[in-house]
Formats: structure tokens, sequence, C-alpha cells
């Protein structure tokens, strides 16, 4: 789970008869789950008559889901809030305005007071009672200045919010997110996500395969399973089976739904790799072979400090033990320089790793100090200068494996799922296996269908190719 880019969803609500229709509009930035709870609040709010709007102008809801993991994706949020102050003024202050997500979790009323036109603040585990809040929104807000008492709702609260939300009816697109679990109980050095998220909680079985069946009926042919750790899942075996089950279980009952062609799942952690999980990428087709486990550093000393609980070593093992059970498996990670304590010497231990081990693709970030996490009170903070240089330097080695890779591509016959139209006139984008977009010449009845492409062009973050067979899927 990565990646604090702005993705610009948008509600995912439909109309309902009988009651007044009125237009929402959702902006998403952070990780996929919040892609995914983002679509999950659109249709809370869809049964009180809200409808996806495109745009935020003149909408009569605004939501901000929010990232807190480093320091930059925070801070964007008041300038953000302060553009869409404005669009509210427009409206003659009659768009309600909510903050969400894991800045919302970990300001709280602080956002109330540097923004006092927002109306509502909730946390990710509370947006079922967004109705709720909505209603207490309209009837607190004094009419003319568009300022209410503002309503926050940042609690855990001791009902699953998985159990009280309404199945979505809105057209699903060819792939899609299921949150499996939430939370984290690792409490890396680094990280604001068991703060923000809470505890780990795995959600039952048979509330995910309800879903994943409802998904697939609804056109979704590609399903990636959601958890901040979501290789800790961990549930009650369904009715009619016995005993628990773990992630390896789960996916292999998910390929056998009929529809379904293509699984995958992030964010995984080291040390939740069990040999069921790695048995699944043995036994299931279904099971793309790309895996995005992130290792952060290559260093014992760093990993200690960042209380990862694995050391380098155990990471290359598991990549031979995957490897083993998926020889094409495709790898990704995330990496962090600059953590508190990192030498040269350490950082030259994540270079050497990454030689070793290579990525087929990853994410880097320099480390960001954030407020009530072990490392940002730790003495031997890296300087600036030091974080950006090795940044670079990884990077470009990244960079050059991630071309490599897809330079490897060429020539290669893959399975690629399409999903939309591309940028140029009759062309089509999908996913190859290894999740690179690739774009051919074809028909736009190909797309929700896996045909087999010849790979013939690496670009910088694509391929190109040409329609070998097609193969439609059902
Ligand atoms: N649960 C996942 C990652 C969640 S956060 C895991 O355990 O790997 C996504 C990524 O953001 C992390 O993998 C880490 O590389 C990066 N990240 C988290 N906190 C950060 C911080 N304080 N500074 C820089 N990068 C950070
Ligand atoms: Fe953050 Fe570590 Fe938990 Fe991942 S495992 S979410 S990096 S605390
Ligand atoms: Fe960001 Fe929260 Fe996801 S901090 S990365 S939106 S879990």
């Amino acid at each position: 789970m990565t990646g604090t880019e702005r993705t610009g969803t948008e509600g995912t609500g439909t109309e309902r008869t009988g009651t007044e229709r009125k237009r929402l509009h959702v902006i998403t930035w952070g990780c996929q789950m919040n892609v995914y709870d983002s679509g999950r609040m659109a249709d809370v709010l869809a049964p009180i008559g809200y409808a996806p709007a495109a745009v935020p102008d003149g909408a009569d809801m605004v939501i901000l889901n929010t990232c807190h993991i480093r320091d930059k994706a925070a801070e964007k949020v008041f300038s953000e809030l302060g553009r869409l102050r404005r669009l509210k003024e427009a409206t003659g202050n009659r768009m309600i305005l909510a903050v969400a997500g894991c800045v919302a979790q970990a300001k709280g009323a602080e956002i109330l007071v540097r923004a006092p036109y927002v109306d509502i603040v909730l946390g990710p585990q509370t947006y079922h009672r967004l109705p709720e809040m909505v209603a207490r929104a309209a009837r607190t807000r004094s009419r003319g200045n568009g300022r209410g008492a503002g309503v926050i709702e940042t609690d855990f609260p001791p009902e699953d919010k998985f159990d009280q939300l309404p199945q979505s009816d809105a057209p699903q697109g060819v792939t899609a997110f299921l949150t499996v679990q939430e939370g984290c109980d690792k409490f890396c050095s680094f990280c604001v996500v068991p703060y923000t998220r809470g505890a780990e909680q795995s959600r039952s079985a048979d509330s995910i395969l309800r879903e994943a069946c409802h998904l697939a009926a609804q056109g979704a042919r590609e399903i990636t399973v959601l958890g901040q750790n979501v290789n800790a899942w961990h549930g009650e075996a369904p009715a009619g089976s016995s005993g628990a089950w773990g992630l390896g279980r789960l996916l292999r009952a998910l390929a056998e739904i009929p529809g379904l062609c293509r699984l995958r799942y992030t964010t995984s952690h080291p040390r939740d790799m069990d040999d069921d999980l790695i048995g699944a990428h043995r036994d299931l087709p279904a099971l793309m072979p790309y895996l995005h486990l992130p290792v952060q550093s290559g260093s014992d000393r760093v990993l200690a400090a960042m209380n990862r609980k694995h050391s380098a070593a155990d990471y290359r093992r598991l990549v031979e033990r995957l490897r083993a059970a998926r020889p094409d498996l495709a790898l990704s990670s995330d990496f962090i320089v600059g953590h508190p304590g990192e030498t040269e010497a350490d950082f030259e231990a994540t270079m050497a790793l990454v030689r070793e081990v290579r990525f087929a693709q990853a994410y880097s970030f320099k480390y960001s100090p954030r407020p009530g996490t072990p490392a940002a009170g730790a003495a031997m903070q890296v300087a600036e200068a030091d974080k950006d240089r090795r940044l670079r330097t990884l990077q470009a080695l990244l960079r050059d494996q991630q071309g490599e890779f897809a330079a490897g591509c060429v020539g290669l016959d893959l399975a690629v799922l399409f999903t939309g139209f591309g940028r140029h006139p009759g062309q089509i984008v999908g996913r190859s296996p290894f999740l690179q977009p690739v774009h051919v010449m074809g028909q736009a009845g190909l797309i929700g269908t896996e045909s087999i492409v010849r790979i013939v062009a690496d670009m910088p973050n694509s391929l190109a190719g040409t329609l070998v067979e097609e193969r439609r899927i059902a």
C-alpha cells in the first residue's frame, strides 16, 4: 500500500427514486484502501439521495478522503480545503464539506479550528454513520455563514462497519478492490497507520465471499484483496467448513467464484507470509505473479531500529521460497531512506539487497518524521541532503531494474485483462499479469475480457503489443 497520489475518485452512488437527487464529489488521496473507502462512502450516501458528480464545483457535498503517511500528504489537506472553501461559498454555503481518512483521524478537532467551514470530520472506522452525520450537520448549521457546530466522529466504534454497509449497486469496473483486513499491530517505528487505522481486524470469510460474488456479478473480473497487513488476515471458516482460515485459504475460495479470473493482494508484511499463502502462488493460476512485499531497508541495524522484526536474510529467504513456488513472480517493494541512525554503510546494504533481489517495480521515500511515532523523537536524524542523495541513488537503480524487467517482456505473449480505452483512437488498455499497463489496437468489445497479447515495445511506464488470441471470459 503506497503512494499519496490524488486518484480523483468520484462517488459511485446511484440515484434512488422518491428522494431528492443531490450531487456528491469525493476526492481521494493515499492508498488503495482509501480508494475502496471512497467507493463505500458513496454507497452509504446513495440511499439518502447522493449521486456522483464529476467535479466539486456546485456539488451538494464534497468529501476529502485524506492520507497522513508522510508530512507532505498531510500538509496539503489545508491548501486543498482553502480551495474547497471558495467552492462552498460559491454555492451560498449549501455545500456540505467533510474531511475523512487518516488526517481526519489523526488531527480531529484541529481541522475544525484551522478550517471552521468544514462541516464533518470522520475517521476511517465511522463512515457507515455518514447519513446520520449529514443529518446532524444540516441541523446544526447556522444558515448564512455556512458554519455549524462541526460534527466529529473519530472514535473506534464497537460495531463492525462492514456489517452496516449497504451492498453497492453501482456498476462495477473490470478491476475492483475489496478490503478484508484493516488496522495494524506492528508499530513500525516510523509509521502512523497503527494510530490512524487502529488495531488489526479481519472481516469474516462469509462477508468477504458475499461481497466478492456480488462484485463478480456486477462485472468485476479482477479483485485485489486489501489490508494494511493483508496477509495477517485470519478468520473463522465460513458455515459448512471447519477450523480457521488464513489468507491462502481465502484466496483458494475466491479463485472458485465464477467470472473472477484474476486475484491479487496487497500489502503484505514479510513476517506474515505463511506456507499456505506461498503454496497458493504455486497452486492458483488466478493468483497473479506479482507481489508487493515491502522490505523498507537492507540493513539489519536499521530493520531492528524500525521494529520490523525481520532481517535482510529473512527477506532473501522468503523471496527464494516464493520464487520456487512461482518462478515468474515479479516483486515490488517499499523503501525508506534516511531512517534515524541510517549510515552510509546501512544505505549500501539496501543497495546490495536491491541488486540481489531485483525488483520489477518499487516505491521509495525519504523518511518523514511523523508526530507521535517513536522514530520522530529519535536521536541521530539524518540530514536532508543525505536523504536526498540516497533517494536519488536508490531510485536510479530501481528505475533501471524496472526498465530491464519491462524490456524482458518484449517478445513474450502475455495475458492482458482489458480495462478501458487508451488515449489514441482505436486503442484499448489493460494490465499484464505483472500489473503493467499494456496498449493495443483492438475492439471496444474486448474490454472486460482477457486476451493473449504479443508485447512489441516497452515504454518507461507501460508496454505496447498486438493481439494474438482472444480468450473471452464470460
Ligand atoms: N503496511 C505496509 C505499508 C503501509 S505505509 C507495510 O508494512 O509495508 C506505505 C509505505 O509508506 C511504507 O511501506 C513505507 O515505505 C512508507 N512510509 C510509511 N511511513 C513513512 C514515513 N514516516 N516516512 C517515509 N515513508 C513512510
Ligand atoms: Fe505501518 Fe509497519 Fe504497520 Fe506497515 S506494518 S502499516 S509500515 S506499522
Ligand atoms: Fe495513508 Fe492512511 Fe492509507 S495514512 S497510506 S490513507 S492507511
